[in-house]
């Protein structure tokens, strides 16, 4: 194994995977890196899961509180879901096993905004952190951490927990060294300053994580890559979709309200999110910039062609030929991807202060513009709400993408009222479907609905919708968003009670 430990008190902590997870004991609360399926611990998690299965057949009682920077993988949230390791989680996951688990009541989930994970830390809301599991690149001579793939809130879980298992990935390119960007200055009000940065790429804080040596129980060396997602190529329906977008924003320069380099890009998660992106490599597009919480194989795509200048994230959650291509130009892309802390790349001042452009996948929207991100009829969670909120209500434009229906057709994504509100009609700017672009800037509720209906639903839906809208319009007792309660939800109920939400 390459050296990778060069601080020799840390390289006196180094043991195996087995006897690190022996010192969390039932009941703490483990505070672990990774976000979005990158530089997530790979070995802790799940030697523990073992520990806790083996309690648990002697009718012991063992369950952790879990938090993290957002989704990992099945080595983590699968395999400590699985053992029934886990009694509360926050904030964003993606694991069916752990899903299933939440959407069963086994598992008390906190869904939350991924930029506020920091402050409510620090806040003391989330309680005292007992242990933090980190993955690290390397650790230098003087004790500080290259950060590993992802960033998200190790800074955070370093500071604050009371003990640090640290492990050292010699799978993670030593070409990570120096894309990272550290800030240290963030406080809680009264005392916050402005954070001093203005352009995407700007560098505000340095390289290296903290950690104080005499806290660090365990250092664990790992060999095992990141989740590495794969994408499936873009389809008919996320071409159009993106088509629709593209189009708008030539439309937005054409009116003057963007510049040939649009505005610094934040894409969400998904086949669709990837899609946007490969939509926008169309050559018409240089200088752009990116301002977001992840880099997926279509920015780093775009970053490649030269289309997109530089791009700030969090994590890169990429697919083994991404990861391939990321090893092979990492020089290239060190000059151009900057990593910081998910309170940084998801800050609200920030976000505002750069005017990002958000494009968010969503479950479904009303017809009054109000999106659910997360639900599936308003009970069960898919996701989480990820950033999608951070950078929707702060964002200069905040799109909402999804195809117009689900499950072949039998779910309309336009629905007469959502089954759950993440980001309410006040925060959401512009909707798209394969068959065309909302824009609902400037709109009253009434306005919107029209709009929604004609340019987003499928056509199979739209009569429907015009139906329920207009019969709402004649019946509703107070006019300003017109709804019939007692119908409001019942696509929902349909779909629930005949496997298709059309009568
Ligand atoms: N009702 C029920 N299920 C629906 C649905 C609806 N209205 N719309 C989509 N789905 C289901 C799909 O059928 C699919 O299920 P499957 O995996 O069983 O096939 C699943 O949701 C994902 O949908 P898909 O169309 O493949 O879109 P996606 O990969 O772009 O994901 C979200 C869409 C909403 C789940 C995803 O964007 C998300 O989790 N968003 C919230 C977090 C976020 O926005 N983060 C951004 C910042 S990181």
């Amino acid at each position: 194994m390459e050296k990778r430990i060069h601080h020799p008190y840390l390289v006196s902590k180094v043991m195996s995977a087995e006897q690190a997870a022996t010192q969390i004991r039932p009941g703490m609360t483990v505070a672990m890196s990774g976000f979005t399926g990158a530089g997530y611990p790979k070995a802790v998690p799940l030697a523990l899961a073992v520990q806790i299965e083996a309690a648990h057949a002697l009718g012991e009682k063992f369950a952790l509180r879990t938090l993290t920077g957002a989704s990992t993988a099945p080595e983590l949230d699968g395999a400590l879901a699985k053992v029934r390791g886990i009694e509360f989680r926050l904030p964003y996951q993606s694991d069916p096993e752990l899903r299933a688990r939440i959407n069963r009541g086994e598992i008390e989930y906190m869904d939350m905004h991924l930029g506020q994970v920091a402050q409510y830390t620090w806040f003391g809301f989330l309680g005292r952190l007992d242990v933090a599991i980190i993955e690290v690149a390397g650790i230098l001579p003087d004790g500080r951490l290259i950060p590993s793939t992802s960033v998200g809130n190790n800074k955070t879980w370093l500071d604050l927990a009371d003990k640090v298992i640290i492990e050292v990935n010699s799978v993670q390119p030593a070409g990570l060294d120096g894309m990272h960007d550290v800030y240290y200055g963030t406080a809680l009000p009264p005392d916050r300053e402005p954070i001093p940065l203005v352009r995407p790429g700007d560098r505000i804080g340095e390289p290296y994580l903290r950690v104080d040596p005499a806290k660090v129980i365990a250092v664990v060396e790992t060999q095992g890559p990141d989740r590495l997602s794969r994408f499936s190529p873009p389809d008919e329906t996320s071409i159009r979709i993106a088509n629709h977008l593209v189009e708008f924003f030539r439309h937005e320069i054409a009116m003057g309200r963007l510049a040939q380099q649009l505005l610094p890009l934040q894409s969400g998660v998904g086949n669709i999110a990837n899609a946007v992106l490969s939509g926008l490599r169309d050559g018409r597009f240089q200088g752009l910039t990116a301002f977001t919480e992840v880099i997926q194989d279509g920015m780093l795509d775009l970053i490649r062609t030269g289309t997109i200048l530089t791009a700030s994230a969090t994590a890169l959650s990429l697919s083994p030929e991404g990861v391939e291509e990321f090893g092979r130009n990492i020089e290239f892309y060190r000059s151009r991807i900057v990593l910081r802390p998910q309170e940084i790349s998801n800050h609200a001042e920030l976000v505002r202060r750069l005017g990002c452009i958000a494009i968010n996948g969503m479950v479904e929207a009303d017809i009054y513009g109000n999106v659910n991100s997360t639900h599936v009829a308003g009970t069960s969670i898919i996701n989480g709400i990820g950033g999608s909120g951070d950078f929707a209500r702060n964002g200069f434009l905040s799109c909402f993408v999804t195809p117009s229906t689900a499950k072949n057709g039998a779910i309309s994504c336009i629905v007469p009222m959502v089954s759950h509100v993440d980001h309410t009609e006040h925060d959401v700017a512009v909707v798209v479907t394969e068959h065309g672009l909302a824009d609902l800037r400037g709109l009253s509720p009434k306005q919107r609905a029209r709009v929604v209906i004609d340019n987003c639903a499928h056509p199979d839906y739209r009569p429907l919708l015009h139906d329920y809208f207009e019969r709402a319009l004649r019946n509703s007792p107070g006019k300003h968003t017109p709804h019939l309660l007692g119908e409001a939800l019942s696509w929902h109920e349909r779909f629930i009670e005949t496997g298709r939400m059309r009568p």
